[in-house]
């Protein structure tokens, strides 16, 4: 169901990869509430050729760049605001790779260029975006920032390790940010901390079905998936929550307030 939130607003996502990107629901979810979006992903992923199936469904250009280099980033606000005719009101920061992760490293063995990789990838693209759109005046006043995150940045999940470390620096990053840009331009910047999914991003972490059906068991609502993340998201994209800024907000289904459950108990009884 549509409720008209995002009517007449515009919007940059990054990250919609497949259709089972958080990125990707939550294109479809912006467009669906009444906004206008231009699409971005690495060239690379591009390459796969399946954005231009959502370009298609919501109208959208597609605009590469790799986060990882400011020209790209500065070349796709420049596209964007000639789309446009002016800046943007949403950006959705849905990017993640950890490269000792994907190539099975070890935590305590970690390659330092990797690791270097990954926080340039996963947490300093929020900073460097942040940056180019503030020089490029790129944000409209009261506009909203949200980047994707999960609880490892507080609590430990062996196999997350090194994103876990980049996920707190991105957490932090959008404080540090968040505090520059409201007091600037009244923009805010909010990380949402997703329930694990099933995505290519999740999918490459080790033990992720494990993953998965203990967050479901340790959820008194169970996990949320990423069409309900595309929801939270429109909010936070809404001028419903304009005074909620530098949080990191829990879409869980109550996971990061249990100490145990019920069914956790029972099974942990039955061994
Ligand atoms: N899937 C989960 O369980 C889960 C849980 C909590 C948070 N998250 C976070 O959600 C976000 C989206 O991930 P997803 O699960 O939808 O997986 P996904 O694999 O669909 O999305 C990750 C995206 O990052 C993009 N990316 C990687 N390197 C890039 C670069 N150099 N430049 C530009 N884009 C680049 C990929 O192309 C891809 O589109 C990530 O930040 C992830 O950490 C995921």
């Amino acid at each position: 169901m549509a409720y008209n939130l995002l009517k007449g607003k515009k919007g940059i996502i990054f990250g919609a990869l497949d259709e089972k990107s958080i990125a990707w629901k939550t294109a479809l979810r912006c467009v669906e509430e009444g906004a206008q979006i231009v699409l971005t992903n690495a060239p690379i992923a591009l390459r796969m050729g399946e954005i231009n199936k959502l370009a298609e469904a919501c109208d959208a250009p597609v605009i590469p760049a790799d986060v990882t280099v400011t020209a790209d980033i500065e070349n796709l606000f420049e596209g964007t605001k000639e789309h446009f005719g002016g800046g943007v009101d949403f950006i959705l920061h849905s990017i993640g790779m950890s490269l000792n992760v994907r190539k099975n490293i070890p935590y305590t063995n970690s390659n330092y260029d990797f690791m270097h990789k990954t926080l340039d990838i996963s947490a300093m693209s929020l900073h460097r975006i942040l940056q180019v759109a503030m020089k490029q005046d790129m944000i409209n006043e009261w506009g909203s920032v949200v980047a994707l995150t999960y609880i490892a940045a507080q609590r430990i999940f062996p196999g997350y390790d090194e994103m876990a470390d980049t996920k707190a620096m991105l957490e932090s990053i959008a404080r540090n940010f968040g505090y520059q840009y409201g007091v600037k331009k009244h923009v805010r910047i909010n990380t949402i901390s997703q329930s694990p999914t099933r995505t290519t991003a999740g999918g490459g972490i080790k033990g992720f079905n494990g993953f998965i059906d203990f967050a479901e068991k340790m959820s008194p609502l169970g996990n949320a998936d990423a069409d309900q993340c595309a929801n939270y998201t429109v909010t936070l994209f809404s001028d419903l929550t304009k005074m909620v800024t530098m949080q990191n907000l829990f879409h869980d289904g109550g996971f990061s307030n249990v100490g145990v459950t019920q069914p956790v108990i029972d099974q942990m009884e039955k061994q």
